[in-house]
């Protein structure tokens, strides 16, 4: 396997199959924009977006500029960096089935100097289904040997068994160090830097356990509903769509071992192992520990908004069971976990958007004010994914004034906006020029991958012959009722995050 270079290759093709797609335009070119902005891509670097659109080079690069007018911030648009960009930008009409049209793609990407050293990147922003196919064309033009790379987006399959088959039908062509499986969770920075303050810090691992923690709970909110993403959603559901994925990995890095290091494939091995340390599911756990839910019509932020049936009325289900909201209960069956819950959940259309995870530690062991007065509450590390970036470690401390013990819950803030002046860059970005720089580690391998969806297929599975419909939750609140009730049982509940 060729050493991980951090240094950025001279010559770069960065290919996009679905380049004008929601993807492309809303993440990817406004991502290889930032890059562009701070001069952050290699020198000799070429944008190729291949799709079915009838549109020459000219007037893709319009919908490139457009995407970046919509999805920048305006304090980063820069009309130099704009012309820069849109220089290298270059625009194939393809229909990927016909392969009759694909010596255009062969011939572009043969026809630049320094071939052998350029560094392609392949990006399938297309359905998984055409995954496979791509590769083959790309294997028969000569163009996929290293330092190609492949980058798959979610989702790779709908089950263990379509998972394998395109991981197959990939890996006939690509190399596992050539797949870069991309989960744009580990690019957002406060995921990163779980790992940082888990590892370059002292103070928390030996407290990372069962001796000292009570419960995990990952929450992951959104306000929006499924939009226009309907036609794929509704065959997905949110187990899928976000559970078998970025909530998995999320409970991996809180879970993991201390890799030996954040190098090459130490942590996917530590992941690995999370994975497979899950508490395997029965019928009975299915149905008592998890919760699936969908919105009906409701109010979120001020505004009224339809149920989800109306919403995915266009699809082509007239009556479809899918979820739009699950929360279960877990755990990692090791040594350091045995015994810990993992409280996991996520939604559409909740009443806030919030991505966050929290360690709720126990109680002291033995209490040592027989008369204190006022609120204590257990220890709990907040990490706030987002909006606002953030940390925030409860304590307990005593309320300054004479006579007894008054005590009262307090926090120490860490503001990722307040602390480093500056916004943190959009996952892509980062994840992109991991991609160009040939480091796998913020991806999912495939065995990781494969991982996941087993431990979700015995769900999925007793979901669609069970044939029972999700719990009712209106949009614009936190989710059904039935996913308070399935903390509070234990004597839990959920926290929800303050910072600010
Ligand atoms: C995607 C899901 O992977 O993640 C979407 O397909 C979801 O349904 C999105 O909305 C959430 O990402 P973020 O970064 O906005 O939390």
């Amino acid at each position: 396997m060729p050493p991980a270079d951090m240094a950025l290759p001279d010559h770069c093709d960065f290919v996009v199959f679905g380049g004008t797609g929601d993807l492309s335009m809303r993440k990817l070119l406004p991502a290889l924009y930032h890059c562009a902005l701070e001069d952050r891509l290699p020198a000799d670097t070429r944008i190729i977006g291949i799709s079915r659109a009838d549109l020459d080079d000219a007037g893709f690069r319009a919908e490139v500029r457009r995407s970046i007018a919509t999805h920048v911030p305006a304090d980063r648009q820069d009309a130099s960096a704009v012309e820069r960009l849109l220089e290298r930008v270059f625009h194939l009409t393809l229909d990927v089935n016909d392969p009759a049209d694909w010596h255009q793609v062969h011939g572009l990407l043969k026809d630049r100097p320094a071939f052998e050293e350029t560094v392609r990147v392949f990006y399938m922003a297309v359905a998984p289904t055409l995954f496979g196919t791509i590769s083959q064309r790309l294997a028969e033009g000569g163009v996929a040997d290293d330092p190609a790379r492949v980058v798959l987006e979610k989702p790779i399959g709908h089950d263990l068994a379509s998972a394998r088959a395109i991981n197959d039908a990939v890996g006939e062509v690509f190399e596992e160090h050539q797949i870069f499986r991309i989960d744009h969770y580990l690019g957002k920075e406060s995921v990163q830097n779980l790992l940082v303050t888990r590892f370059a810090n002292t103070l928390l691992e030996p407290l990372w356990n069962s001796h000292w923690i009570d419960h995990v709970q990952i929450t992951v909110a959104e306000t929006v509903g499924v939009g226009t993403r309907g036609g794929y959603y509704d065959h997905a559901g949110a187990l899928r769509d976000m559970v078998q994925n970025h909530l998995l990995q999320l409970l991996c890095l809180v879970a993991m071992e201390p890799p030996i290091e954040v190098g090459r494939e130490d942590v996917r091995d530590e992941k690995l192992k999370v994975l497979q340390a899950l508490r395997p599911w029965t019928r009975e756990e299915i149905d008592t520990d998890i919760v699936r839910g969908r919105y009906t019509a409701g109010i979120v932020d001020g505004e009224p908004v339809p149920a989800y049936r109306e919403e995915v009325a266009s699809a082509d289900r007239e009556e479809s069971l899918t979820e739009t909201f699950v929360a279960l209960k877990t755990e990692v069956q090791n040594w350091r976990w045995a015994g810990v819950p993992f409280y996991l959940r996520t939604g559409k259309r909740m009443d806030r958007r919030s991505s966050e995870i929290v360690i709720v530690f126990k109680e002291p062991p033995h209490d040592v004010f027989p008369h204190r007065t006022g609120v204590t509450q257990p220890n709990r590390l907040h990490i706030q994914v987002q909006p606002d970036e953030g940390m925030r470690l409860h304590l307990t401390a005593k309320e300054p004034g004479p006579g007894g013990y008054r005590m009262r819950p307090v926090s120490l803030d860490l503001n990722y906006a307040t602390a480093f002046g500056r916004h943190s860059p959009d996952a892509y970005e980062r994840l992109l020029m991991d991609v160009v720089r040939g480091i796998p580690t913020l991806f999912m391998r495939r065995d990781e991958v494969e991982a996941a969806w087993a431990w979700c297929e015995p769900i999925l599975q007793h979901w669609a012959e069970s044939g029972l419909p999700p719990k009712r939750y209106p949009a614009g609140s936190a989710g059904p009722t039935t996913a308070f009730t399935l903390i509070e049982r234990d004597g839990r509940s959920w926290q929800e995050a303050e910072l600010s």
